[in-house]
């Protein structure tokens, strides 16, 4: 089984987002998927419970209840983690995964709070720096402008894998709103978000035939 964690401390940074993408991913994919979320706000079960019965199911766990059982057969474990955590908690989390995402947003303050998040992550989730299984990503971004050119320079400058970087794009809430993930939607509206997620995908699957 693989499980693979989307983290920040910052709300709003596009975690759930992007965990429910993986999921309904893997899920076109034909794997067997389980979603848990780990954020009492529960975004991502509430995107499951939008999911139409149609669509390539994914398994719904609310994690932030407590102890939980992954069911038998699970291919991906697919984690959503809540804003705001740092400390004890944090280093539980990170150790559920073995593959970790963090996304981080162009803003300068967003940039700031990443760094001190990636650092705490690094030391208290005994994340090594040169661990393949974490990365960050940029999200939301708008090409062209100075915070994303500096957010750019920011991730590039850490010593660990800087994946892609995704648009700020409406087809994320197009899809949210109905259960679905963007690789769901009209190829022709996707096209230019599908090549950004591209770079993930390989790196997850590149870290899979390593074993992690
Ligand atoms: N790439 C993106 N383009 C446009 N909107 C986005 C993107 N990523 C996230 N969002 C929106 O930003 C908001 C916060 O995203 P969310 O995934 O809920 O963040 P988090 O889980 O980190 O709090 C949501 O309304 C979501 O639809
Ligand atoms: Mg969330």
């Amino acid at each position: 089984m693989r499980s693979i964690m989307v983290l920040n401390a910052k709300g709003g940074s596009g975690k759930s987002v992007i965990a429910t993408n993986l999921a309904c991913f893997y899920a076109l994919d034909g794997a067997n998927v389980v979603l848990a979320d780990f954020d009492p706000r529960g975004s991502a079960l509430e995107w499951l419970a939008h999911r139409p019965p149609t669509r390539p199911r994914v398994q719904g766990i609310a994690a932030w209840r407590g102890p939980f059982r992954v069911p038998r057969g699970t291919e991906y474990l697919i984690m959503d983690s809540p804003a705001a955590v740092h400390g004890d908690q944090l280093s539980a989390l990170a150790q559920r995964a073995a593959v970790l995402i963090v996304p981080v947003l162009p803003s300068p303050p967003d940039t700031r709070a990443a760094a001190h998040f990636i650092e705490e992550l690094l030391l208290v989730g005994r994340v090594s720096r040169r661990d393949p299984s974490l990365a960050v990503i940029a999200n939301r971004v708008r090409e062209q402008t100075p915070g994303f050119q500096d957010l750019e320079r920011f991730l590039k400058r850490l010593a660990i894998p800087y994946v892609t970087a995704l648009r700020e794009s409406r087809n994320y809430r197009r899809a949210a709103e109905r259960g679905l993930g963007i690789f769901e939607l009209a190829p022709s509206l996707v096209a230019p978000d599908l090549l950004q997620w591209r770079p993930l995908l390989d790196w997850l699957e590149h870290n899979r035939r390593r074993g992690c």
